[in-house]
């Protein structure tokens, strides 16, 4: 254990080409939350004395992302050394380890993080990967310590077979990266101030760098789409496994997605192809079949939902509750006990207890200007293909006819009707067919 004092510094000034996108890449997500989140969260874990992101003066979505972090800006996007260049004056005293890394490495084990910030002499990150494309190659001594890093770009064909490879992160005293980054030159095929060089720096100094390896063997680091997807992946299987781990029952893993904040208590059953975006939070004993969508909701213990429902922002679902095929839930509150079993929309509304909430029927909440409310007590009975047109509410106990438009409030224990007479002719079927298929002769 030592008190050595580091500061960090995170690069994301980046143009983030490879990712043909406008939005800056350490704002793309994984499992809803932004990169540079997640490797926030790592870092601010262990309280650095200082943590500095450099971004670029166009980047305003990426400092008001984070309004407590402290920044640095990168005026011109000159590489990865001139990135941390332009940190420094906010290190401007500082005495102690700088640890940099690069945003687009969202998943770094804290333990290494932590070894490498406390350590004596400079140490780089490196990694075994099965597939080293655009990654650069640790050249080394026997004695392990760091010749020189050389750029994919840059590499002989000999170079290019090394299999150990720059994990992009390093760590060396503050006095140390002050006096080295001076001498780094744009001399290479990319003409950027590669940070890289350092390593070659230090050896010359006589202070060689250490290389802390990693057992990665998957892709490394954010620059495109794809490998921004093998990330999602990696992250997902870790979501699965912790929750797994806690006692979730997760039929086809594989096929299950979360968001980074769902929250799942033990003995919940999960169907394969499940969707979770962000806000869920689902109690104890709950049974969620196949292919339902959910977001923003709160599912009580022992409720079963799905297969195929959709739960939106603003769903409270209380104990015991029943919502079964194509039933859409939005902003709204089904007490305990109540089953909405099949085909139904149901938007801005409270359903008390108990409620049996037909199939087919639907609140009718928006008259494409404003949206209403409907209000149902404890124990209806909402008929099959009935219409609740909001604003409207209907008293406990009350039964609604199937194929009802409701349009008034309805009282305690009332039956609701609201159909057109039925009138039944006889044989006018036939004669109807008869008439058609003789004119069709006719034709
Ligand atoms: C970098 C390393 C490479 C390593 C790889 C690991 C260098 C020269 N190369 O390459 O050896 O194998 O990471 O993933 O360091 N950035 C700035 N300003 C700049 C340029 C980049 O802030 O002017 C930031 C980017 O936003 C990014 C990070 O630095 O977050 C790394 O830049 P990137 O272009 O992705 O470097 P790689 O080509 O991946
Ligand atoms: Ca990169």
């Amino acid at each position: 254990m030592t008190t050595t004092a580091f500061s960090v510094v995170i690069l994301a000034a980046g143009k983030g080409t490879r990712m043909k996108s406008d939005l800056p890449k350490v704002l793309h997500k994984i499992g809803g939350k932004a990169i540079l989140a997640h490797l926030l969260d790592t870092v601010q874990a262990f309280e650095p004395a200082k943590t500095v992101i450099v971004t670029a003066p166009d980047q305003d979505n990426i400092r008001t992302s984070f309004p407590d972090c402290d920044f640095a800006i990168q005026e011109k996007q000159k590489g990865t050394g001139d990135a941390v260049a332009a940190a420094l004056p906010q290190l401007e005293g500082f005495q102690g380890n700088v640890l940099i890394l690069m945003g687009d490495e969202p998943f770094i084990p804290e333990n290494v993080l932590q070894e490498m910030a406390v350590h004596s002499r400079p140490v780089a990150m490196a990694i075994l990967p099965d597939d080293p494309a655009g990654l650069g190659r640790m050249v080394m001594d026997e004695d392990g310590s760091l010749v020189r890093i050389v750029e994919e770009k840059d590499c002989s064909s000999d170079e290019a077979q090394i299999p150990v490879c720059n994990a992009g992160n390093m760590c060396l005293d503050a006095d140390d990266l002050r006096s080295w980054l001076p001498r780094l030159n744009t001399e290479n095929a990319q003409g950027e101030y590669y940070l890289t060089d350092l390593a070659d720096i230090a050896r010359t100094e006589g202070k060689a760098f250490d290389v802390f390896t990693l057992p990665v063997d998957h892709v490394w680091g954010i620059n495109d789409k794809s490998q921004l997807a093998a990330h999602e992946a990696i992250y997902q299987d870790m979501l699965r496994e912790k929750f797994m781990r806690e006692g979730v029952h997760l039929l086809d893993p594989g096929s299950v997605f979360f968001h980074h904040d769902t929250d799942i208590a033990p003995g919940v059953l999960i169907e394969p192809n499940v969707f979770f975006g962000p806000g869920v939070r689902v109690s104890e004993n709950v049974h969620i079949k196949g292919f339902s969508h959910i977001e923003g909701a709160n599912i009580g213990a022992g409720s079963t939902v799905g297969p195929f429902a959709r739960l939106r922002p603003g769903s409270e679902i209380g104990k015991n509750v029943r919502l079964g095929n194509f039933v859409e839930v939005k902003k709204s509150a089904i007490g305990d006990g109540s089953k909405v079993s099949h085909l139904s929309y149901i938007g801005d509304s409270t359903l008390g207890r108990d409620v049996n909430f037909g199939c087919g029927a639907i609140t009718v909440n928006y008259d494409g200007f404003e949206k209403f409310e409907t209000h149902i007590g404890d124990a209806v009975m909402i008929g099959s293909n009935v219409n609740l047109i909001a604003p409207v509410s209907i008293g406990s106990g009350a039964f609604i006819a199937a194929g009802s438009t409701i349009t008034k409030d309805v009282p305690d224990d009332a039956l609701s009707l609201s159909r057109a007479y039925e009138t039944n002719k006889p044989g006018w079927a036939s004669n109807f067919r008869e008439k058609k298929s003789g004119k069709k002769k006719e034709a």
